[in-house]
């Protein structure tokens, strides 16, 4: 279990392009309490300030499980983890909560979050807790690059949810240094 402290937003660190491309990240919406909760991996999203709110946006194709917990609930999570959780990551992004209990065929443990209904884990070394602030849909016809089009053979158009961070809790690494 790794120690982790609450970071103030201003005080974060972190390389995001390692952290969705390399790292990856768990993306998981629901509520604990009522054990109502999905969890996918996700490589791509954006952080930063928006609304004169710190943000983390987060795409979800409407064919994912997790995408109806998204709907249904106002907050999730995302949490980051030490390399040796990648097994764990990749099993999450390949299975789908639809089909199985995809959790308990992993090590990964769900804990109460500290400030959302949404889980957090037992391993994260990075926990940011998101309420939902906006939402919309691809619009394929507004693609200025074709590339883009060739990630949706199947037309499933993603979802952006925009959620203002509420806590960030995380090792020492991801605090900016005095
Ligand atoms: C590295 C990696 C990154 C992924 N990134 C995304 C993403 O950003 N958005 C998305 O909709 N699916 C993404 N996926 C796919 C979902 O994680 C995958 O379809 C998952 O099985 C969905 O689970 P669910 O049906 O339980 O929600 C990614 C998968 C992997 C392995």
């Amino acid at each position: 279990m790794n120690k982790l402290i609450q970071i103030d937003p201003k005080d974060f660190v972190t390389k995001p392009h390692f952290l969705f491309e390399r790292q990856w990240l768990l993306l998981t919406a629901g509520d604990f309490a009522e054990n109502d909760f999905n969890c996918m991996t996700i490589g791509w999203g954006s952080i930063g300030m928006m609304w004169n709110k710190p943000y983390v946006a987060v795409v979800v194709r409407p064919t994912r499980y997790t995408y109806q917990f998204m709907e249904k609930y106002p907050d999730f999570t995302l949490t980051a983890f030490p390399d040796t959780f990648r097994k764990e990551l990749a099993y999450l992004g390949s299975h789908s909560g639809r089909d199985e209990d995809k959790l308990s065929n992993t090590n990964l443990i769900a804990i109460k979050a500290q400030k959302v209904a949404s889980p957090s884990f037992v391993q994260a070394e990075l926990s940011i807790e998101c309420r939902k602030i906006y939402t919309a849909d691809f619009d394929p016809s507004r693609f200025l690059d074709p590339d883009i089009e060739k990630n949706y053979p199947q037309k499933d158009y993603h979802r952006v949810y925009y959620g203002e961070i509420i806590a960030i809790l995380g090792t020492h690494n991801y605090l900016l240094d005095a």
